[in-house]
């Protein structure tokens, strides 16, 4: 199937945490605000692309001409991916998924009466890995995801690039979480690396709706 008339690529972007419900009023999540996806999505839009962005919870207006799926889980998250990633063409995985989450979710409010007075613990089972699942059928299509990376960066990059086979990794630090500019290295299945510092998110979406399949594999 290919785009409709007038539409250059069919474009799937995630962004934004998941949220893990421990129970109905607590949640396990992080600190993303879905800042960069969205910009892709806007970047993408400009460039003439059709856009889906499955969103986590986030608090950002849905950038003009942008079809947005809300999720809030994990598991959520992969459904809706698994959905539209056999219709797109390139694929922008944003989004900070929680790698855990609650191994129960308590249908009433966790009581300190219940668990004990002076130390509590939460049990907590690995989420579905979103990309390294969707990517065993990737064809052709161009696969870009990130890693947030607090210590020794490009290897534990480059290790996620193969393991999730994906084609480019962009690889930020903790700076960038709820910021507006960001330092980025982006990294190619086919060796290559682009350093961005110091930019908008908008500029480095820019930089990222351009990039072309890497040569080789
Ligand atoms: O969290 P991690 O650094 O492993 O994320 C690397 C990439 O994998 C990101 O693009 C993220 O969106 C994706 N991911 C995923 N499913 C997970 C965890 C991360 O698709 N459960």
């Amino acid at each position: 199937m290919s785009p409709r008339k007038g539409v250059q690529k069919r474009v799937l972007v995630t962004a934004g945490p998941t949220r893990e419900r421990i129970d109905p009023v607590r949640y396990l999540s992080n600190d993303s605000s879905g800042k960069m996806g969205f910009a892709i999505a806007a970047a993408s839009v400009a460039a003439g692309h059709e856009v889906v962005l499955i969103a986590g919870p986030v608090d950002l207006e849905t950038p003009k001409g942008v079809k947005r799926i809300d999720v809030e889980s994990a598991r959520e998250m992969l459904a809706e991916v698994r959905k539209a990633f056999p219709e797109c063409d390139t694929l922008f995985m944003a989004a900070a998924v929680c790698d855990f989450r609650p191994a129960r979710r308590l249908r009433g409010k966790w009581r300190k009466k219940d668990v004990g007075q002076e130390r509590a613990s939460l049990e907590l089972i690995p989420n579905p890995d979103i990309l390294g699942a969707i990517t065993r059928r990737k064809g052709d299509r161009l696969v870009v995801g990130f890693a947030l990376e607090t210590s020794d960066g490009l290897r534990r990059a480059r290790e996620k690039l193969e393991r999730k086979r994906m084609d480019y990794v962009v690889l930020n630090g903790p700076s960038a979480l709820n910021a507006t500019k960001t330092s980025v290295k982006i990294l190619g299945r086919d060796g290559s690396q682009r350093d961005l510092a110091g930019r908008t998110k908008s500029a480095v979406a820019k930089v990222l709706v351009g990039l072309r399949a890497p040569s080789k594999g």
